[in-house]
């Protein structure tokens, strides 16, 4: 059986862990600094199995030990965003703790995919690639089919259909300087540009790009996590089921979309190898502009982390 380390046992640790048993994906081992809290998280996601009818297993520990020989990484530990904050105010704050938890996590899982889920995004997913060593084809980010499912979203609630009719899809980075794509988005295979007028457009992808503080601003306390969880276990259902299905997921690109040395999100043939190849769109002249401009943006704040 597979074997996933999540580590940081908070809400979106937490609730990835439950999706992952959910699925009969792998066994996982879920890691946290405070003393009791996964082991007991563990305990009940364990005694809901009987229920769910899941045969794998959970442990919870503070020990990197029992971590070792992960297939796949999901670093959520750190601090989430509080109201008015930015992904950036994190930035200095989960450094620290994602070079501490990669360089733990690097030493028993030398042969692990990590997918980073700490904020700010993009700039942690190089952070862990830096620390690791790993190729950087076994270091990514969850963030694209976050944001393309919220896309898909709105439009269902916008349209009155079923998000199933949906297709989004979102590059970029995590934030801000998110790409929605209007040519990527259908509905029953009708472009989205068809149905709805610019105005409603402009609108559905603004909502986007601030949905995660939208869910800031109404908790106060803490961010999401059922959506960001669900797209982990879809990334994790990838790699270990070698699907090679293409997502949009923060990967290292090199030259792709005439951008080069930066994680940035972009549409990645994911499998048992990781990120096997970043595939290609048409992109406009606004939307390749927009995509550079969000290159440069992570590129330069990457380097300020000192390593
Ligand atoms: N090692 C392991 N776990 C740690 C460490 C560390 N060095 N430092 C903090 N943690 C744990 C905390 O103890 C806590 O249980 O990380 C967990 C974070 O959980 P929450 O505070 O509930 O945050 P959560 O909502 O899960 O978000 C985690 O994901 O989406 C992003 O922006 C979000 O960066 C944030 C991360």
């Amino acid at each position: 059986m597979a074997k996933v380390t999540v580590v940081g046992a908070g809400f979106v640790g937490s609730t990835t862990a439950m999706r992952i048993l959910q699925r009969g994906l792998a066994d996982v081992c879920l890691i946290d600094v405070v003393e009791g809290l996964p082991q007991g998280l563990a305990l009940d996601l364990a005694q809901s199995g009987p229920i769910e009818r899941f045969e794998v297993s959970i442990t919870g520990t503070n020990d990197y030990k029992d971590t070792a020989g992960s297939h796949v990484v999901v670093i959520t530990a750190g601090f989430p965003r509080g109201p008015g904050m930015s992904r950036m105010d994190l930035l200095t704050k989960n450094a620290a703790v994602v070079s501490e938890v990669t360089r733990r996590i690097a030493e028993g899982s030398p042969g692990a995919s990590i997918i980073m889920v700490t904020n700010p995004l993009d700039e942690m997913t190089y952070l862990a690639s830096e620390v690791s060593g790993f190729p950087r084809s076994r270091v990514m980010g969850m963030a694209g089919i976050l944001d393309s499912a919220r896309l898909a979203a709105f439009i269902a609630t916008e349209l009155k259909v079923s998000p199933l009719s949906v297709e989004a899809m979102t590059l970029g980075s995590h934030g801000e300087q998110m790409v929605p794509l209007a040519r990527q988005a259908t509905v029953d295979g009708k472009p989205l540009a068809d149905l709805v007028d610019a105005a409603a457009l402009e609108r559905l992808f603004k909502r986007t790009q601030s949905a995660g503080a939208e869910i800031v601003g109404l908790l106060k306390k803490g961010s999401a996590y059922y959506a960001p969880s669900s797209a982990v276990a879809r990334m994790t259902n990838a790699i270990l089921g070698d699907t090679k299905e293409v997502l949009p997921v923060s990967a290292w690109v090199s030259g792709e979309f005439g951008i080069s040395d930066v994680y940035l999100g972009v549409p990645a043939r994911l499998g048992r190898r990781g990120v096997e190849e970043i595939v290609t769109l048409e992109l406009d002249g606004a939307e390749l502009e927009q995509l550079q401009i969000a290159a440069s943006a992570i590129k330069s704040r990457c380097a300020d982390l000192r390593l």
